[in-house]
């Protein structure tokens, strides 16, 4: 394969502003979708549509028939998140550009450059050695509505003998990963009203009460300065990890000093001091705030106590917690902390459940194979922090899903200069072609024959 193409093409996708949180950024988003259906036919697809939506269509894809072999749903997103702020960036996030072996763009990551990974990877292996299906969506980085939607009414579509998402990362460089855990989230926006209208900060201040001061206040309550959040029963369901992910834990490349002063590039590190990072970050529930907004925040001053405050937040949740309880929660805990002469509102933006993947099914060890012949290092599990909304609902179908990335722990997904190592790229081609290929001539029983075929997976949500 001719490496200055594949450039050229990944490119190509990578300037469509395909901002999927963003109206103004509609018919980007569709003409990135049909930029992945002309992937798709051009890989032998006969049957491609855009499902669920006109402006973020959910694309699907089925692959040329290859009688007898085992069919590999490939799921990724090809939409984006904002790329502010902008004076951040070295170059335009959608002006791609390649400097010191590494292409820099928003979604070069996250997930356009792995979607292309997965896809170029089909195209390398000349003919297909599975059934091919593809769902590329188009509003993962906004919750998913539409695909949820699609696969509420076709759950069929989810079918197929394994799945195969590439939207992580390596726990670190040359340690390649399957995750067996992903958190979910809970996006709302806490809106807290004082007065009928601003006021003058002369002639009413102090005595009005003010928005931004009340909102501020709450927020405060609602998580502690040793970071434990204090939302009645947000703890009640989640567990330790176990005494063997500990250790496993402890063996990866982590060190905490270096994920501050490397990674994080803060002066400290901030949660609950009796818990590692690692289980803070994938463990534990959190409450962030996102952004503030209301009052004056213009040019120049202005002298007002403002009325309406608005913050935006999110908490993730870990396995066993679920989306529907932890938004009650948050709503109980809103209105109890609020002080009885301000009117505080909580609406839910988005939001999805944990996930939680056991990688025992054999489709694990042939993606530890093709990884340990391409990059010299098998598979390590691991969990993640971060959510992609569908995956528990990708699992109802019962084939395993195989959460893995060909991205590194210090891409900058969201945040500017987001990138992509261009040698992890030309990798994991090579790796998901040798992963089709060992699951063409193995199938996906392995050495399990005779054993019942569940699909290897638990959930241990309520
Ligand atoms: N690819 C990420 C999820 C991810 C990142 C998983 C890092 C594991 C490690 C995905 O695109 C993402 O950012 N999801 C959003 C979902 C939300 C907007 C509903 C997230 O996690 O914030
Ligand atoms: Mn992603
Ligand atoms: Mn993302």
């Amino acid at each position: 394969m001719d490496p200055d193409r594949l450039l050229r093409e990944l490119m190509e996708f990578l300037r469509i502003p395909s901002v999927s949180t963003l109206p103004a950024h509609n018919s980007d988003c569709r003409r990135a979708a049909e930029w992945v259906a002309a992937e798709l036919r051009h890989l032998g697809c006969g049957d491609v549509q855009f499902l669920g939506n006109d402006s973020h269509p959910v694309v699907w894809g089925v692959g040329p028939e290859v009688p007898g072999a085992p069919t590999l749903l490939l799921y990724g997103h090809y939409d984006v998140q904002p790329p502010d702020p902008l004076e951040q960036w070295t170059a335009p996030p959608f002006e791609p550009a390649v400097r010191n072996g590494r292409v820099f763009a928003r979604g070069a990551a996250d997930d356009k450059g792995q979607v292309f990974c997965l896809l170029k990877a089909i195209e390398a292996c000349g003919r297909p050695p599975v059934n091919f299906r593809f769902l590329i969506e188009g509003e993962e980085e906004n919750g998913s509505k539409v695909l949820f939607d699609v696969l509420r009414r076709e759950p069929r579509r989810t079918q197929a003998d394994a799945v195969l998402v590439a939207d992580m990362a390596y726990v670190a460089p040359g340690w390649p990963a399957v995750y067996t855990s992903l958190r979910g989230i809970a996006y709302a926006e806490i809106t807290v009203r004082t007065a009928e209208s601003d006021l003058h900060s002369g002639e009413y201040g102090g005595a009005a009460p003010n928005a931004h001061e009340e909102l501020c206040r709450l927020l405060g309550r609602l998580k502690g300065p040793d970071g434990r959040i204090n939302v009645p029963g947000i703890y009640q369901a989640v567990r330790p990890p176990t005494k063997a992910e500990r250790a496993l834990w402890k063996k990866l490349p982590f060190k905490e000093s270096e994920f501050l002063t490397k990674r994080v590039k803060a002066k400290a590190l901030v949660g609950l001091k009796r818990y590692s990072v690692l289980e803070r970050l994938w463990a534990l529930p959190t409450l962030e705030i996102h952004g503030i907004t209301g009052g004056f925040t213009g040019d120049g001053a202005k002298t007002v106590i403002p009325a309406v405050a608005t913050a935006k937040v999110s908490l993730r949740l870990v396995p066993r917690q679920s989306l529907r309880t932890v938004e009650r929660q948050v709503a109980v805990a809103v209105r109890r902390l609020a002080p009885k002469y301000v009117t505080a509102t909580v609406r839910f933006l988005h939001g999805a459940d944990p996930a939680v993947i056991a990688v025992n099914h054999p489709s694990f060890a042939l993606l530890d194979q093709a990884f340990r012949e391409v990059v010299g290092r098998g598979t390590v599990a691991a969990r993640a922090g971060g959510s992609i909304p569908v995956i528990p609902a990708l699992r109802k179908s019962g084939a395993p899903v195989i959460l893995t990335g060909i991205g590194l722990p210090d891409d900058r997904l969201h945040a500017p200069d987001e990138k992509l190592d261009l040698q992890q790229l030309w990798d994991g081609i090579a790796v998901f072609q040798r992963f089709y290929e060992l699951l063409g001539t193995n199938g996906v029983e392995g050495n399990r024959r005779g054993k019942p075929s569940r699909g290897g997976e638990e959930d241990h949500r309520h």
